[in-house]
């Protein structure tokens, strides 16, 4: 059966897609970032910084720490430069598996993905299934980086969202690492956005202050340089513009 793709409701995914300058979106999510857009035009700086810091982040823990597992829950639309690409070209035999609930990824993901790479279509909230699911690929004996990039705002309880991420991280080995960013309520401009975003009929996304970001690393060792606008992590160009979006590595010990 096709799967429905509901056009006239904007969706988180193609509105991400919309802001990264992609093409797989429709009229209603175009209007729906529009109106974030015209409140908050950084928008699209976060989002193409975002993939970035995924970027960096994931060349970081393939070239230098030597993962070879990766968990991306909520991927996103296939864009330049995903999190397979960017590990494969250090390490062939890295492993990917991407996570994500809605019905255009998984259209999408169906047409890109290799032996080593696969497609998981749920919800994050059902961890246990997701790491189930992500067993049949990776092997959870050995580190696995997991990576929440932009994603866990959609849920409005941040205990939920600190439930997910320990129960996440409670399956993997010693030596694995949670990736997460987020975008945080540091303007007034992007609290407009995010109000923008609701009114339009975008799913809701809840913007949290860098200490409750801080508090999803529980029990987790960050790695320099800790909690930082994603911007500011290990950068390329360290002139790079603030935006309003933490991130941070950490390792289980
Ligand atoms: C802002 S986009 C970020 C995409 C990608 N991680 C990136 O960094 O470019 C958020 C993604 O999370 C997905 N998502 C939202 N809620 C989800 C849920 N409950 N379970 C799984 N994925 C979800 C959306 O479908 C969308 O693809």
């Amino acid at each position: 059966m096709d799967a429905d793709l509901q056009p006239g409701v904007p969706h988180a995914a193609r509105i991400w897609n919309f802001w990264m300058g992609g093409e797989d979106n429709f009229a209603a999510d175009r209007a729906a970032g529009e109106a974030v857009a015209q409140v908050y035009p950084e928008i699209v700086d976060m989002a193409r910084q975002s993939r970035r810091f995924l970027i960096r982040v994931v060349r970081h823990l393939a070239a230098e720490v030597g993962v070879r597992q990766f968990l991306d829950v909520g991927t996103g639309l296939p864009t330049m430069q995903n999190t397979h690409e960017v590990a494969q070209a250090i390490e062939p035999e890295s492993r990917i598996v991407y996570v994500d609930n809605d019905p255009m990824v998984l259209v999408h993901a169906r047409s890109l993905l290799g032996a080593a790479t696969t497609y998981v279509h749920a919800d994050y909230h059902d961890p246990e299934r997701i790491l189930a699911e992500a067993a049949k690929t990776l092997d959870f004996r050995e580190p696995v980086a997991v990576m929440f990039m932009g994603v866990l705002g959609y849920e409005p309880d941040l205990e939920v969202v600190r439930s997910i991420v320990a129960r996440t991280m409670a399956a993997t080995a010693s030596g694995s690492h949670l990736v997460l960013w987020d975008g945080t309520d540091t303007t007034p401009a992007v609290v407009e956005g995010a109000r923008r975003l609701a009114e339009s009929g975008g799913v809701p996304y809840i913007l949290r202050s860098p200490a409750q970001l801080a508090s999803c690393f529980e029990g987790l060792t960050t790695v320099e340089p800790g909690l930082v606008q994603i911007t500011q992590w290990r950068p390329d160009d360290p002139e790079a513009e603030r935006i309003d979006a933490y991130g941070a590595v950490a390792a289980k010990p």
